[in-house]
C-alpha cells in the first residue's frame, strides 16, 4: 500500500530535495527575495526568532548573516531536508536549534518568540494546514510579536501567472490556489493577528513573490 503523503518535499518530489538550493539560484533572485524577508523581519540584539519550514537554512544564514546576536530557531516537518540544513550549519559554526514539526503541536511554549517568520511554505498547506500552522504561530508569538511571511501571492502580470503554472504543477493546485488568489493575508488575520499588510512584491521568473507581516496585538481584537 502506498504510504500516505502529508507533506510536499521542498521541489514537489523527495528525490529533488538535494537540488533545492541550485533550482532556487537558477529560478529566483535569491539575494533579493531573502535579503527583502530579513528587511522585514529586522532581527533586533536578544530577539528570540522562529522560522516556520526552514528548508535548507537559506533563510537562517541570511538572518545571521545580518545580526548574529539573537536566538535563531527553525521547524521543518521534513527529516530530509533538516539534514542538508544541519550540515550547512556544521560547516559554517552556526549554533542554531532546529526541530522537526510532527505536523500537528509546534514543541514550544505559548509566548516563547518576539519574532516568527516563513517563506516559500505557505503554498504548500492545504488551507486547513495554513490555518492550524497560523494557530501553532500565533500561539507561540509573544504578545505584541512580529509574524512576517514571504510567499506567492496574487500575480502582478499575466506573464507571472503564466510562469506560476510551473510551481503549480510541481507541488499541486490545491495547496497553490489560496496563494494566488491573494488570500493569505485574510487567513492571517482570520487566525487572530492584527495590522496585517502586504508590505511588498517582487515579480520574479516563476510568479509574484509577495512578502506580509502581522502583529500578535497585546489587545484583544474587536471581533474573532
Ligand atoms: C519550498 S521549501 C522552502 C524552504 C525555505 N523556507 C526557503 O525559503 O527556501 C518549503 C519547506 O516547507 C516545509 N514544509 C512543508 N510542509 C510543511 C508543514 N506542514 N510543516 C512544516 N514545514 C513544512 C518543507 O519541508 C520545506 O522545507
Amino acid at each position: 500500500m502506498a504510504e500516505k503523503k502529508t507533506y510536499i518535499p521542498a521541489l514537489g518530489y523527495g528525490f529533488l530535495t538535494g537540488w533545492y538550493d541550485l533550482a532556487i539560484k537558477l529560478t529566483m533572485p535569491e539575494r533579493k527575495f531573502r535579503g527583502r524577508l530579513v528587511d522585514e523581519l529586522a532581527p533586533r540584539d536578544g530577539e528570540a526568532i522562529l522560522e516556520f519550514g526552514f528548508g535548507t537554512g537559506q533563510n537562517i544564514i541570511f538572518a545571521h548573516r545580518r545580526n548574529n546576536k539573537t536566538a535563531l530557531t527553525g521547524i521543518d516537518i521534513d527529516p530530509a531536508i533538516k539534514a542538508i540544513a544541519e550540515y550547512k550549519f556544521n560547516k559554517l559554526g552556526l549554533d542554531v536549534a532546529l526541530q522537526l514539526y510532527d505536523g500537528a503541536t509546534f514543541p514550544f511554549a505559548d509566548n516563547s518568540f518576539d519574532k516568527v517568520f516563513s517563506a516559500l511554505v505557505f503554498h504548500q498547506l492545504d488551507r486547513e494546514t495554513k490555518l492550524a500552522c497560523l494557530e501553532e504561530i500565533f500561539r507561540v508569538l509573544k504578545p505584541g510579536g512580529r509574524l512576517v511571511i514571504g510567499d506567492w501571492g496574487r500575480a502582478r502580470n499575466k506573464s507571472a501567472r503564466m510562469a506560476f503554472y510551473l510551481v503549480q504543477l510541481l507541488d499541486g493546485f490545491k495547496t497553490t490556489n489560496d496563494n494566488v488568489n491573494g488570500l493569505l493575508p485574510a487567513f492571517i488575520e482570520q487566525t487572530g493577528f492584527q495590522q496585517v499588510r502586504e508590505t511588498g512584491f517582487i515579480n520574479t521568473g516563476i510568479g509574484t513573490f509577495s512578502y506580509y507581516t502581522a502583529i500578535k496585538s497585546t489587545k484583544p481584537p474587536l471581533c474573532r
